[in-house]
């Protein structure tokens, strides 16, 4: 049996080089398509490394329509998986026009060129922010639709366009993927979370802080109506969410339908929780200081992940003591090993 082909939308990003990684290992061929705007080439070499396979990487932007002209045109793709986007919440509401254009037009040059190509099979990167704020915060499938910062419209847009694709031609097989919060990095620590500047994430912020690159974290707020006062969020492990990418896509194509799954591990964790259990892993010190709320920022959001157990077996299978041990070696390891 041949091969099949994957397109890698933010293939050298966070999650799109891990989900790389575990399709190579699943015998997959792999294309990675990147603009280098949040990841370095070498990450290609890494995968390459990790895995023991080759990869093809196009640096080249989804908005570029001659680029996908051509990605489509010299390669035999079965199915895309579609990373590439901009994420920062913060920037996309100073920087709304950006966003949009970067997340919802390149997406949907990125399906025309799919079309044309009668490559009808594509999973894509939402988010968890595509929930409204519904006081309880333990959000499943059915939950309202409601995002309240432009990043998270962005997501619903896509989202959107693409259940209207599915509407008006059943041949198109659509996985929307809404992913709570990925942390972690690869067990080898040869790839990770490696955000330009300062990170924006909460796992990556205590890892430099630990390292000493940063002195303290802040804690934005600590009179939630949760257990220790500080946020509760459903932090799930790279790997495992790399992992639900693999099975969403193999259910697909089996049952050749489409699907909208929540992947979380179910658990929330306090922000506290997290920086303690970081702590005790790695016999770091992670100094904090409780500052002000964050506007924009719900007290509890957790997965409802029954959805993906009950139709395609997966589950998330780590720990938050794996999770911080994980982050910690690709933090340390990787500045000391990882010239390739
Ligand atoms: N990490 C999270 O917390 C999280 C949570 C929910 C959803 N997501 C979504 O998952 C996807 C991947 O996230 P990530 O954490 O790996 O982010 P990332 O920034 O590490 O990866 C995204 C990649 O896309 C590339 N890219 C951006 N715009 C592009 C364009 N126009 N053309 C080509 N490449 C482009 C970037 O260079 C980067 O390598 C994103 O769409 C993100 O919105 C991430």
């Amino acid at each position: 049996m041949t091969k099949k082909t994957i397109l890698i939308t933010g293939g050298t990003g966070y999650i799109g080089s891990h989900t790389a990684v575990q399709l190579l290992e699943a015998d997959y061929q792999v294309i990675m398509l990147d603009n280098l705007s949040n990841s370095k080439a070498d990450v290609v070499q890494r995968v390459e490394k990790i895995s023991g396979k080759k990869v093809s990487f196009i640096q080249g932007d989804i908005r570029d329509d001659q680029c996908l002209h051509q990605v489509f045109q010299n390669n035999p793709i079965d199915a895309v998986i579609h990373f590439a986007g901009l994420k920062a919440v913060g920037e996309g509401q100073s920087q709304p026009m950006r966003y949009y254009e970067n997340n919802v037009s390149g997406s949907l040059s990125l399906f025309q060129a799919m079309q044309s190509f009668g490559v009808k099979t594509l999973l894509f990167s939402s988010s968890a922010t595509v929930y409204g704020d519904d006081g309880v915060g333990k959000y499943h499938e059915q939950s309202a639709l409601s995002p309240s910062n432009v990043y998270g419209q962005t997501k619903y847009m896509v989202e959107q366009i693409l259940r209207d694709i599915q509407a008006s031609d059943a041949s198109w097989r659509v996985g929307i993927l809404r992913y709570f919060n990925p942390v972690g990095a690869h067990p080898s620590g040869y790839i990770g979370e490696d955000p330009n500047g300062i990170p924006n994430n909460l796992m990556p912020y205590i890892a430099k802080v630990a390292s000493g690159e940063l002195t303290h974290l802040n804690v934005f707020g600590n009179d939630y109506p949760t257990p220790d006062g500080t946020g509760l969020r459903d932090y799930i492990h790279i790997q495992d969410l790399a992992a639900g990418h693999l099975e969403s896509l193999r259910y697909m194509l089996e049952k050749n339908t489409s699907i909208t799954v929540n992947l979380g591990t179910g658990q929330p964790h306090s922000v506290l929780e997290l920086v303690h259990a970081f702590e005790q892993v790695t016999e770091q010190s992670v100094p904090y200081q409780i500052t002000q709320r964050r506007a924009g920022d719900v007290a509890i959001c957790y997965a409802d992940p029954s959805l993906a157990k009950t139709l395609m077996g997966w589950q998330a299978k780590y720990n938050i003591q794996q999770m911080c041990a994980d982050t910690w070696r690709w933090q340390t390891y990787s500045k000391t090993i990882l010239k390739i």
